[in-house]
């Protein structure tokens, strides 16, 4: 088969790396203009072409992009006509308020545990996890899978489910981040570093109301479960720097805006304000532009 990798973050690289690994042909559409990209993976020295668009074959392309990034990379992707045969795969944390409308039909959602990052060229794969596929149209969601893009994503990056119940999964990663990351930035704190300050209630509270608004969309989710899983994610990931804190340190755009922002925006034109995540988000936008 072959493939696209949109993004050169940690998942994409690692996605790459191991596509490559277990011999597919593989190549990268970076964000910025590159004739070719180097990863250093498992001491293996790799080169990958990067490719401008529009393709002329039959490609499956994995994105592994920032919520943000999304729209701009379906833009190109859509202006591009990828041939048909093609699919299109993506990965981001949180949730856009159009996507509905914005994921071309047969979208597949990928979503994961498995733990990565960059450091210059090198891709660390620094947690074994697992990964989830499914169908990111609703209606689409109980459709048989697509076996061949499912085999060779599960050889590359194993394991992997079929996921009937891909929106479910979603909520749970957007629930976990909106319990973890903002926490972190306000507290300027690593992971495990939060279980010293007194963040249960307000963690609480917030999932509450991203349960009342998953159920709002079909998606049934329990307040205490969520904050018992984020504490097991804190105690898991005790050293790590959230990803919104990194991104508030190096001044990049943070993420919150698709996570606790989602959630607030959501809830308030589903008549149901959300204080708790609205002021989550307001904190951190107010950190990061300081
Ligand atoms: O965004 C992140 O940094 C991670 O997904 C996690 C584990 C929630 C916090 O470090």
């Amino acid at each position: 088969m072959h493939w696209l990798v949109v993004g050169t973050g940690a998942i994409g690289s690692l996605m790459a790396a191991n596509l490559r690994r277990i011999g597919e042909h593989v190549v990268i559409k970076p964000r910025h203009e590159q004739a070719t990209i180097q990863l250093l993976y498992n001491a293996h020295q790799l080169e990958f072409s990067t490719v401008d668009l529009p393709l002329t074959q039959p490609t499956q392309v994995f994105a592994a992009v920032k919520a943000y990034q999304v729209e701009t990379v379906i833009e190109q992707l859509n202006a591009a006509n990828l041939p048909v045969g093609s699919s299109l795969i993506v990965s981001y944390n949180g949730m856009l308020d159009n996507e509905a409308s914005l994921l071309p039909p047969n979208t597949l959602h990928w979503v994961t545990t498995h733990g990565a990052y960059r450091h210059d060229n090198e891709v660390i794969h620094a947690g074994m996890g697992e990964s989830w596929l499914g169908w990111a149209q609703v209606e689409h969601a109980s459709s048989a899978r697509p076996i061949e893009v499912f085999s060779v994503l599960n050889n590359a990056l194993p394991p992997l489910n079929w996921s009937p119940a891909i929106h479910q999964r979603r909520w749970i990663k957007l629930a976990i981040n909106c319990l973890i990351n903002p926490f972190t930035v306000i507290h300027n704190c690593r992971n495990g570093e939060l279980l010293s300050h007194d963040i249960s209630a307000v963690q609480l509270q917030a999932a509450q109301e991203i349960c009342w608004l998953a159920a709002y969309f079909g998606v049934q989710l329990g307040a205490e479960e969520l904050v018992a899983q984020a504490h097991h994610v804190i105690k898991n990931t005790a050293n790590n720097y959230s990803s919104m804190l990194m991104d508030v340190r190096l001044n990049r755009p943070t993420e919150v805006d698709y996570l606790n922002g989602f959630v607030a925006r959501q809830a308030k034109l589903a008549g149901h304000p959300a204080p708790t995540n609205e002021q989550l988000w307001q904190q951190v936008l107010n950190i990061a532009n300081n």
